[in-house]
C-alpha cells in the first residue's frame, strides 16, 4: 500500500516537472504519437542486453547519472572523440569505465529504423536507465520525454561536474545541491550502488587509508582483489550480497562498513550538521519500499534538469 501511494506520488512529481521546467515540452506521452514503438524497443534491447551480462544494467544506469551530471540529460556522454575534439569519455571518470555505449547505439538503430529522425539519443538513455533498473528487480517511473541532443561538450565539463569517488559529504552534497539534487536525493541515488562494480583504482585509498571502513572487509579486499601496487583493472562488486540485484542491500552494507567507495561510506557517520544522512541510510536499509519509491523520485529529478536546446542526433556518436 505504502508503495502504491508513493508511486503515486512519483506521477505527481512527474507532472509536476512538466509544468516547473518551463518548457512544457517533457512529457511521458511526447512519443506517443510519433514513435508508439519506442518503450517496447527500447525495453527489449536493454532486457538482451542485462540476460548477456547482468551487469550491464548497471553500466546504463551509470550511464544515465553521469550523461545527466554534465550540462543536463543531452547524450553529451554519447559523443565520440575526433581529430580536433576531446569530449566526455575521455574524462577521467569515464575513461576505461563507463560502459554500455554499444548498447544504445543498438537500441537506436532499431528505433531509427521505424521512427526515423525522432528520438532523442538522450530519450534512449533515459529509458534505458529506468528499464535497466527493472529488470534488475527494482523500481519502475515514468520518463519524462522530449529532451534535445547536446551539439556540443567538454572533457572539462565532466570532470568539473562529476564527484570524484574520495570526496567527503560536504563536497557531495555541495556537489549534488548545484544540480538541485538534496541530501534526500543523494542518498536515495546512492543506493544506484546496489549493482555493479568498480576498479581497485577507484577504492584503494579507501580499503588501505581510512579508519571508517569493516578492517575484516579492508583485510580481504586487499589481499584478494586491490594490491597495494598493480592491480588497477581489478573489480569488486559495490554490493556484498546480491550486486546484480537492485535492492536495498547496498544500505545495509553501509551500516556494516563493507562498502567500496569513501563517498559511499561517508553517508553514515559523518559529523555535524550533515547527520541528516545518517536517518537516510538507515531507513532505506530498513524500509525496502521507501527507498525504492524515493530512488524512483530521484531518478525523475535526476532526469528533468537542464533541458537544452539542440537536436535529434540520427548517430548517438556524433552531431548531425
Ligand atoms: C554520489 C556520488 C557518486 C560517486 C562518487 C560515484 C562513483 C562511482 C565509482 C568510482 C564507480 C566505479 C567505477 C569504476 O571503478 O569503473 C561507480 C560505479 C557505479 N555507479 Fe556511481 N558514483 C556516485 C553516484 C552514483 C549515482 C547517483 C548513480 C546512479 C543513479 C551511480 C551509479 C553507479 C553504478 C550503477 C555503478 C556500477 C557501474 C558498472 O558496474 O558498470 N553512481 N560509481
Amino acid at each position: 500500500m505504502e508503495l502504491l501511494l508513493r508511486l503515486a506520488a512519483v506521477a505527481l512529481v512527474a507532472a509536476a516537472f512538466v509544468a516547473a521546467d518551463g518548457t512544457g515540452t517533457l512529457s511521458p506521452s511526447f512519443y506517443d504519437a510519433t514513435c508508439p514503438g519506442l518503450q517496447p524497443a527500447v525495453r527489449r534491447g536493454v532486457a538482451q542486453a542485462v540476460k548477456k551480462e547482468a551487469r550491464m544494467g548497471a553500466s546504463l544506469l551509470r550511464l544515465f547519472f553521469h550523461d545527466c551530471f554534465v550540462q543536463g540529460c543531452d547524450a553529451s556522454i554519447l559523443l565520440d572523440d575526433t581529430a580536433n575534439f576531446t569530449g566526455e569519455k575521455s574524462a577521467a571518470p569515464n575513461a576505461n569505465s563507463l560502459r554500455g555505449y554499444e548498447v544504445i547505439d543498438a537500441i537506436k538503430a532499431e528505433v531509427e529504423a521505424s521512427c526515423k529522425a525522432t528520438v532523442s539519443c538522450a530519450d534512449i538513455v533515459a529509458l534505458a536507465a529506468r528499464d535497466a533498473v527493472n529488470l534488475l528487480g527494482g523500481p519502475s517511473w515514468p520518463v519524462l520525454l522530449g529532451r534535445r541532443d547536446a551539439l556540443m561538450t567538454t572533457k572539462a565539463a565532466a570532470e568539473d561536474s562529476l564527484p570524484s569517488p574520495t570526496s567527503r559529504l560536504p563536497q557531495l552534497l555541495h556537489s549534488f545541491s548545484k544540480k538541485g539534487l538534496n541530501a534526500r536525493d543523494l542518498v536515495a541515488l546512492s543506493g544506484a550502488h546496489s549493482v555493479g562494480m568498480a576498479h581497485c583504482s577507484n577504492f584503494r585509498e579507501h580499503v588501505y587509508k581510512d579508519t571508517k571502513i569493516n578492517m575484516t572487509y579492508a583485510a580481504q579486499l586487499r589481499a584478494k582483489v586491490c594490491p597495494f601496487v598493480g592491480g588497477d583493472d581489478n573489480l569488486a562488486p559495490l554490493e556484498l550480497q546480491k550486486p546484480d540485484k537492485f535492492d536495498n542491500g547496498f544500505f545495509n552494507d553501509v551500516i556494516t562498513g563493507q562498502v567500496l567507495l569513501r563517498t559511499d561510506q561517508e553517508l553514515l557517520g559523518s559529523s555535524g550538521s550533515h547527520g541528516t544522512t545518517d536517518a537516510l541510510v538507515r531507513e532505506y536499509a530498513a524500509n525496502a519500499d521507501r527507498f525504492a519509491a524515493e530512488f524512483a523520485m530521484a531518478m525523475i529529478k535526476l532526469g528533468n534538469m537542464a533541458v537544452q536546446d539542440g537536436e535529434v542526433r540520427l548517430n548517438c556518436r556524433r552531431p548531425n
